[in-house]
């Protein structure tokens, strides 16, 4: 490792300070965090939303055949989901047949007809390729789901209203709107004999999915491009949830079930900014982006915003020619030119005088960092990784708090989770030090598994579940 010269020393134990957040901070944070929660049960336009999802758990006997859609931040994602339920002989529970789409570069900053046209165009496309057109017909319409992974206000599970576009998507004439009434217009548009069953959120999805297949799944997770959790609240709990008879009188579906599926939306946590510790990097970040003032937990902690502040930071001492000096800068000048994967890569580095991270940088930025850049690099990687994980504890550790849960499984997705190595170490000594775990007392744990797939076969099992509650009947 290279020693780093004394002012980049200096600014990096300026950098340590600002972006670590002890345990103490951490149980403070929690502590606001479960207030919000709280807020978000009891009364509706709260800054966490705690959105309604309408479905229950899955019995694990959930069957049949369901057309999945997710909308992704890079792919539309069309899967044939075949569910088994508990069918002796079936080797596995659900089979899955898929194809992704990658969405065209100006779709998120576009007009709602964009999106409807391109999703319906890529249905269509799916059904042809796969031959599954004689299957269904106008009469004996194929059952969709979709996996819409955005805060959404849901009156009823087939009803999906967006209240913020989050995670850099900007597409006008949506938000504000029914998302599956608008879908549904383009399908019937152009012909297409689909019967929208159900809306999802990722979060739901991840949750449902696993709990099909292991019933210590307490909370569905997503640390990827966004962060979010869902988890089953008891129904005495949402104050804010109308009664049956309301229900009734309003001639909507009634809720059976004593408890319900939460997608808390808690990407939005402190947005009045009380206590999180934001840096002038996140400032930024947030000032720059579709939508300042929203999503602020999520602009801290999640993925999409990682490598953005990365840049930022190297592009601060650019500036002050601390970093590449007599270098071309312009790359790394361009907003969101660095993702998640190079502060991975970065920690991961073990090759040889780190001639790997060498390599990234000058694919990625046309750069060729002296040693101590490397090392400097390296470091700022760790800690902004670290916050991060250490903020995503806080989420879970707030739901877990408020609900009394002590151990079980968080079933997670996305790409800080699964791709980043360390990730699961850090947040689970954060959520050891929010509970007061001690190190090897062999308690029961809330741990993280990998969630299985959520806007597949979760989806899929939320509109299985739908259909049944129908009776096949149309509502
Ligand atoms: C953002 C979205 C939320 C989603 C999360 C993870 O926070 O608003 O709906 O669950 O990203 O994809």
């Amino acid at each position: 490792m290279a020693d780093l010269p004394p002012e980049l020393e200096e600014e990096l134990t300026t950098l340590d300070k600002d972006f670590w957040v002890s345990g103490k901070k951490l149980k403070e944070i929690v502590q606001r965090f479960r207030e919000e929660l709280d807020e978000g049960l009891s009364k509706n336009g709260q800054n966490i939303p705690m959105n309604l999802a309408w479905t229950g758990l899955p019995s694990g006997k959930e069957k049949g055949t369901v057309l999945t859609l997710d909308l992704g931040g890079t792919n539309l994602r069309v899967c044939k989901v075949t569910l088994h339920g508990d069918r002796k002989g079936a080797k596995e529970k659900s089979e899955l047949d898929q194809k992704q789409y990658k969405l065209p570069k100006d779709l998120k900053t576009g007009d709602a007809d964009g999106l409807w046209t391109f999703i319906a165009e890529k249905l269509e496309a799916f059904v042809q390729d796969k031959k599954l057109g004689e299957e269904y017909s106008k009469e004996k319409p194929m059952p969709l789901g979709f996996t819409f992974s955005y805060p959404a206000t849901q009156d009823r599970i087939d009803h999906a209203v967006l209240q913020t576009w989050t995670k850099g998507f900007d597409i006008k004439g949506v938000e504000g709107n029914d998302v599956a009434q608008q879908l549904r217009e383009k399908l019937e548009e152009k012909n297409l004999p689909f019967e929208l069953i159900c809306v999802i959120n990722d979060t739901v999805g991840a949750m449902i999915a696993s709990a099909y297949n292991d019933p210590k799944t307490i909370i569905g997770a997503i640390f990827g491009t966004g962060c979010n959790a869902a988890y089953m609240a008891s129904l005495s709990d949402i104050k804010k949830l109308p009664s049956n008879s309301e229900r009734t009188a309003n001639k909507q579906h009634v809720y059976t079930g004593d408890k319900m599926a939460i997608n808390c939306e808690y990407g939005a946590f402190d947005n009045a900014h009380r206590i999180l510790p934001r840096t002038k990097f996140d400032t930024q970040i947030d000032a720059a982006s579709p939508r300042p003032g929203e999503q602020t937990f999520e602009k801290l902690s999640a993925g999409l915003y990682l490598g953005e502040l990365f840049r930022l930071i190297l592009v601060d001492l650019a500036d002050r020619s601390l970093l590449f000096q007599s270098q071309d800068t312009s790359k790394l000048r361009e907003p969101y030119a660095i993702d998640t994967s190079f502060l991975s890569h970065l920690e991961d580095d073990e090759s040889p005088a780190f001639t790997a991270t060498r390599d990234l940088f000058s694919s990625t930025l046309s750069l060729t960092p002296t040693d101590p850049e490397v090392e400097f690099s390296r470091r700022i990687a760790e800690m902004i990784a670290v916050r991060g994980a250490r903020l995503c504890a806080c989420g879970v550790a707030a739901i877990c708090t408020k609900e009394g849960i002590r151990e079980g499984h968080v079933a997670a997705d996305g790409s800080v989770a699964n791709k980043h190595p360390k990730f699961k170490r850090r947040w689970a000594d954060a959520m050891g030090e929010i509970l007061g775990w001690e190190d090897g007392d062999g308690a029961a744990r809330i741990e993280i598994t990998s969630a299985e797939d959520g806007s597949g076969v979760g989806c899929a099992i939320v509109a299985a579940m739908e259909i049944e509650r129908r009776g096949g009947a149309k509502e």
